[in-house]
């Protein structure tokens, strides 16, 4: 290499650092999860608006989303998933119950950490937030002062809004049971390759 071309080359890797979406050294981390808490989340889908009761069980390996959608006669719908990597979607109301082998477990109370990318400092609806990018698929905020979650930007345009997080809350376990109608012999269990499930969270990404 020429003197020149070596200045050039050494040029274009100073001029090319700041844009590694790299997670320097001192950046904040996420905070974990606890492993167990119950938050109220506001749900805008495109406009198709839902709230919802979120109950995470890392000890019990389950998790509960219980979504109410806006003016939907047919309400609450449930996602049930448990550890061992099924998930059952049920509506009460319709006694409908679809299934699925998601071939994972649960997120982990620290599943946002690994890869997350730093993105600073920005407000969410008057909170003061770090926000953490990972793999394309979530926005993550997080409030600077008590590091609760705040807000949830999805890459598929789902936006949820904590209302509430109880640290600590758990569901009684009657209310984890999927109903019997999950269960008939005709209803069938669907394999899903990667995880596309129709989860809240897709686990597979993870
Ligand atoms: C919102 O989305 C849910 C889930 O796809 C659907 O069941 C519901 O009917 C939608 N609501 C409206 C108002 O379109
Ligand atoms: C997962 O666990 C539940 C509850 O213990 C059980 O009913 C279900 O059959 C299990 N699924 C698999 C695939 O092991």
């Amino acid at each position: 290499m020429t003197p020149l071309a070596a200045v050039a080359f050494l040029l274009l890797l100073l001029l090319r650092l700041p844009e590694a979406p790299t997670t320097a050294a001192g950046d904040p981390t996420p905070t974990p999860w606890p492993p167990q808490f119950h938050a109220k989340l506001v749900m805008d889908y495109h406009g198709n608006m839902s709230v919802s009761d979120l109950w995470y069980d890392w000890p019990g390996g389950r998790n509960l989303h219980v979504i109410r959608y806006q003016l939907a006669a047919d309400a609450p719908y449930y996602d049930n998933e448990w550890n061992n990597g099924t998930s059952f979607f049920y509506t009460p109301a319709r006694r409908a119950c679809r299934s699925a082998a998601v071939g994972v477990g649960i997120l982990r109370p620290d599943w946002l950490q690994p890869g997350a990318v730093y993105l600073g400092r920005r407000d969410a609806g008057g909170f003061d937030c770090h926000v953490w990018a990972k793999a394309d698929f979530i926005t993550y905020y997080e409030d600077v002062d008590t590091k609760r979650p705040v807000k949830w930007v999805f890459y598929t345009g789902r936006i949820a809004y904590v209302m509430s997080f109880e640290v600590g809350a758990v569901l009684e376990d009657a209310a984890w049971q999927a109903p019997e109608y999950c269960f008939n012999k005709d209803s069938e269990m669907a394999e899903t390759a990667n995880g596309h499930d129709g989860s809240f969270i897709p686990r597979s990404v993870l």
